[in-house]
């Protein structure tokens, strides 16, 4: 574990692109899984699963699908055609895999509840990333695999009423890789002050 702020964590944890083969302990998986059950959920309901894929054979399928899924999104249809600032390494490059899958549970019908779902499993993920980042190990949030989840469910025995959220390629960044530097709107376009458009001052 790095001695790092939880406030420079929050800042320098970025998406990371390339991976360095170097193998993730065990231990470092259990610990930052365990820090993405510290995050809240709508009562407390808990509905997050995690699968932590390490075969190669397992990882390079559901590379071959999330590849075609951003071909889908982005207008291509093989890795090879997609433009260069698109290409990047595929999943079985990636020491880890972890799908963040959230379970069917009922929530308090209301407004809002179409967003209660979402909203259990995303701070989960980000304390699954953040806990990483303290560890010096890179990640990144992905939802492509979304066109072809169905078929990662019938590969990975995934039930029914469990879906992929997400899912989060872990390892130690690769090279030209680097904690920070995040391209963000400056706080005075998104935040205001009392009444939406007021200057936070
Ligand atoms: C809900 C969500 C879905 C995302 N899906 C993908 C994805 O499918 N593939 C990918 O490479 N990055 C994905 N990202 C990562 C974003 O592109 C990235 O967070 C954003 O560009 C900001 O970069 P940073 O994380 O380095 O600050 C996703 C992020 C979020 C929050």
């Amino acid at each position: 574990m790095t001695d790092i702020s939880l406030l420079d964590a929050l800042r320098t944890q970025r998406s990371t692109r390339r991976f360095s083969p170097q193998p993730v302990p065990d231990e470092a998986i259990s610990s930052i899984l365990k820090a993405a059950t510290w995050a809240p959920s709508a009562g407390n309901r808990q509905p997050w699963r995690f699968v932590v894929v390490r075969d190669p054979a397992l990882k390079r399928r559901i590379g071959e699908w999330y590849d075609q899924g951003a071909g889908t999104a982005y207008g291509y249809r093989q890795r090879g055609n997609a433009p260069q600032e698109n290409r990047e390494p595929t999943f079985s490059d990636v020491p880890v895999l972890i799908l963040v899958c959230i379970e069917a549970v009922s929530t308090n019908p209301g407004p809002g509840s179409e967003f209660f779902r979402g909203a259990s499993i995303y701070p989960a993920m980000q304390n699954l990333m953040l806990a990483a980042r303290a560890m010096g190990l890179g990640t990144r949030p992905t939802t492509l695999h979304r066109h072809h989840e169905a078929d990662i469910k019938a590969h990975l025995g995934i039930p029914d009423r469990v879906d992929i959220a997400a899912i989060v390629p872990l390892g130690y960044p690769g090279e030209g890789e680097h904690f920070g530097g995040k391209r963000r709107k400056p706080l005075s376009e998104v935040a205001f002050n009392d009444r939406w458009g007021q200057p936070l001052g």
